[in-house]
């Protein structure tokens, strides 16, 4: 049975996942060694409540019972003593999360199931450095989370069949459709998107078409809601970059080389949405898609 979850890291994902847990009735605590990203987070959630409020998809009941669910902590041993379920979304670096979890095994219930949102770390990985390999797991969510219906969840090599059944069982209690898969590189979801975005940015590389007219025959011709491009700006070309690399890495295979137009934007700061330019620039308050001057003819 679970009732307390913890949230370590406040960050895109983890006000999201505390949000869809303390809403499906969850107890919430969430962790970040950031006070001031605690804050931030509460205040995203709040902001995020009201829309759905406005929509008329929540009650001005619904909402405060949300909140009360959650509870802002700044110590790891105080936040987690409690917990049924972790689920770490900290930020995406293999040394950080491998003494995350080694902290979290050391003070987290015996019972406790320890989950990640990473992106592209290996579960198995994050797994061994813990005395109970067979509670890992994870638990990847999509971003915006309250949005977006998929969690793929992703069995290390460890993971005990009851944990993936309480995970799937959990997801869908979140209003989500769990989808499960095995712990190689990239997992599913980043193995296929990634190639896909590199190869458009090869295309953008090689002179074959410009931004728009790329990201154009991808969204009408394949019925994709956002071409690739713009989807790597919504991304973070950086996180893009780094995904590749665990790809190359992992399989060895030169088919997943990162383009060297992705490398030198990444190296140049263009990180795409959240550094103001990508393929595209972003101006706060303006929802206009403009092509970068960069790639203008
Ligand atoms: N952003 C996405 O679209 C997306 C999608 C799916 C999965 N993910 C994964 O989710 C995880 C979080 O990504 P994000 O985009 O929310 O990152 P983010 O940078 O927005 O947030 C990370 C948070 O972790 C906190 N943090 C760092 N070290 C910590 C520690 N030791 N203890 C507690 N908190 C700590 C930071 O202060 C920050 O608030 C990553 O593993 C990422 O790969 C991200």
């Amino acid at each position: 049975m679970i009732k307390n979850v913890s949230v370590i890291g406040a960050g895109t994902m983890g006000n999201g996942i505390a949000h869809v847990f303390a809403q499906a009735g969850f107890t919430v605590n969430i962790i970040d060694v950031t006070p001031t990203q605690l804050q931030r987070a509460l205040d995203t959630i709040t902001k995020n409540l009201d829309r759905q409020l406005a929509k008329g998809s929540i009650t001005e009941e619904q909402k405060k019972a949300t909140l009360a669910n959650i509870s802002l902590v700044k110590d790891l041993p105080e936040g987690v003593k409690n917990a049924d379920l972790i689920v770490e979304a900290a930020t995406e670096n293999v040394t950080l999360k491998l003494e995350i979890f080694k902290q979290l095994d050391l003070l987290a219930p015996a019972g406790c199931i320890l989950a990640t949102n990473t992106s592209s770390i290996s579960i198995t990985r994050i797994a061994s450095i813990t005395k109970r390999p067979g509670n890992v797991i994870g638990m990847h969510f999509m971003n915006p989370v309250p949005v977006m219906k998929l969690v793929e969840i992703i069995n290390g090599y460890a993971t005990k069949k009851e944990v993936t059944e309480t995970i799937v069982e959990l997801s869908k209690q979140l209003g989500k459709i769990p989808c499960t898969v095995n712990d190689y590189p990239g997992f599913i979801a980043n193995r296929i998107l990634m190639p896909m975005i590199n190869e458009a940015i090869y295309s953008l590389y090689e002179g074959v078409a410009g931004v728009e007219e790329i990201d154009t025959v991808m969204k009408l011709g394949m019925a994709h809601p956002m071409g690739p491009l713009q989807l790597a700006d919504f991304i973070g070309l950086d996180v893009c970059l780094s995904i590749l690399r665990v790809l190359h890495d992992g399989f060895g295979n030169p088919k997943y080389a990162p383009c060297p137009l992705l490398v030198n934007m990444v190296m140049a700061d263009k990180f795409g949405v959240k550094s103001g330019e990508g393929f595209y620039t972003y101006t706060a308050g303006s929802k206009e898609l403009v092509v970068s001057s960069s790639f203008k003819n």
